[in-house]
């Protein structure tokens, strides 16, 4: 996984609690990559998990609520890290269905060895979209999270359903009616 889904982890940590946190959850942790992160490393994702379960030990907030806040914090740093990915999107559901197709794609020319999620999208009528994601890494909740800081990115008043599949998990995204 790449190093700014690390850094940004552990720049929301710091921003939240301290750096004594950041530190204290590295140590906490028996990281392959001994917690220094570049953003354009690539390391094992199960380090993320790692020092999310290390952040809920010691803080008491589920493990699932660290990983959703996290997501949608990283929304924020990611449109602002690639503002050519949001500027060509009409809205927030455009921009959703463009995930697979556009963004990720462009991702990945960018970094060969990204580790991304695969998305199958259906339109539900106008105000609504169907995203089912898949992935090895199961990260739902930051899927949900990153769903819901698009949402707050294009300022609109969205509800989102999550479903559990055999191999997946559905996102129904509804707008309010206009
Ligand atoms: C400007 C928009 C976006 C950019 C630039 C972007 C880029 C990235 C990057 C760089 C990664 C890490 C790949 C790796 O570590 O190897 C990633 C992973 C991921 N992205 Fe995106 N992304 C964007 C929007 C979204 C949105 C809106 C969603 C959700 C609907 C999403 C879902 C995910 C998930 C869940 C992962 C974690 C990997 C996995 O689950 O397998 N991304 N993305």
């Amino acid at each position: 996984m790449k190093g700014i889904i690390f850094t940004e982890f552990l720049t929301l940590v710091e921003n939240q609690w301290d750096e004594d946190m950041v530190d204290d959850i590295i140590d906490d942790c028996d990281l392959p990559s001994g917690g220094a992160y570049t953003a354009v490393g690539t390391y094992d994702h199960k380090e993320i998990v790692d020092l999310v379960m290390a952040l809920s030990a010691r803080t008491q907030i589920e493990v699932p609520t660290l990983l959703q806040v996290y997501g949608k914090y990283l929304f924020s740093k990611l449109a602002s890290h690639y503002p050519q990915f949001i500027s060509k999107a009409g809205g927030v559901l455009e921009f959703l269905e463009g995930v697979e197709h556009y963004i990720h794609v462009e991702v990945r020319k960018l970094y060969p060895e990204a580790e991304l999620p695969s998305f199958e999208t259906s339109r539900l009528g106008p105000n609504q979209l169907e995203m089912i994601y898949r992935s090895s890494r199961h990260l739902d909740d930051v899927c949900h999270g990153l769903i819901e800081g698009c949402l707050e990115f294009f300022k609109v008043e969205g509800q989102i359903e999550r479903t559990p599949l055999e191999d997946g998990t559905r996102f129904l995204i509804r707008l309010p009616e206009s």
